[in-house]
């Protein structure tokens, strides 16, 4: 028998990760800002300081927080002081938004059904990295992005959303990528928002939205 995992209803919490230009994080910023999300951003963190984003957060008045991953002995060190920061806040749900630091299986399992990530392309095809590099070079039709739920299996998790988008025939990284980004940003706030619905159940592999 799968377990089952049913998201709560409620007005949450949310810890938003990045590493760079932070465009999905404001997607979901705007969403909460606009009250299409019940949920409040408790919390940007980084593990580049100048990220971006970062600063764009600071801008929004958000709470900011970042951790030099060379200030720390081992991967597992690092994501242990942010296991504990993050439990200190009460947070929710965790978004992973172009974070580009892979979580350690201990960190995955710290918030089982708390992590979401948002991916751009169409998974299980072309995890990884330069995955619309590597769209057009396999010579998919179709490309996209993906929400799902954060295992430590990387990029492998239940999938909550897909949104699809064409490859076209002259094409180059930075177009498909900016056609996939403008469903990333429908599609993430999207998630997010049923999640605090009390909307997705998840049944092993599948994720059903009530
Ligand atoms: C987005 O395209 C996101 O899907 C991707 O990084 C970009 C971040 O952009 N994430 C990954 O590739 C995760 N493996 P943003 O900082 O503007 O949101």
């Amino acid at each position: 028998m799968n377990e089952v995992f049913i998201s709560p209803k409620k007005k949450g919490k949310i810890a938003v990760f990045i590493s760079g230009r932070g465009s999905n994080f404001m997607a979901i910023h705007d969403a909460v800002a606009a009250g299409k999300i019940n949920a409040e951003i408790a919390l940007v963190f980084s593990n580049k300081k100048n990220a971006p984003g970062l600063e764009i957060a600071g801008q929004r008045e958000l709470n900011t927080f970042n951790l030099k991953p060379k200030d720390f002995s081992s991967n597992e060190e690092y994501d242990q002081v942010l296991v504990d920061e993050i439990k200190k806040r009460n947070i929710d749900l965790i978004c992973l938004a172009g974070y580009m630091k892979i979580l350690t299986p201990g960190f995955c399992e710290a918030f089982k059904y708390k992590i979401l990530n948002i991916h751009p392309a169409l998974l299980p095809s072309f995890p990884g990295l330069h995955v619309q590099q590597k769209a057009i070079d396999w010579g998919v039709r179709f490309s996209g992005a993906t929400v799902h739920f954060v295992t430590a299996d990387v990029d492998m998790g239940p999938i909550v959303l897909q949104a699809v988008v064409p490859v076209l025939q002259d094409d180059t990284d930075e177009t498909l990528s900016d056609r996939i980004l403008k469903e990333e940003h429908k599609i993430y706030p999207e998630a997010v928002r049923l999640y605090f619905e009390g909307r997705l159940e998840v049944r092993g592999r599948r994720v059903f939205i009530r």
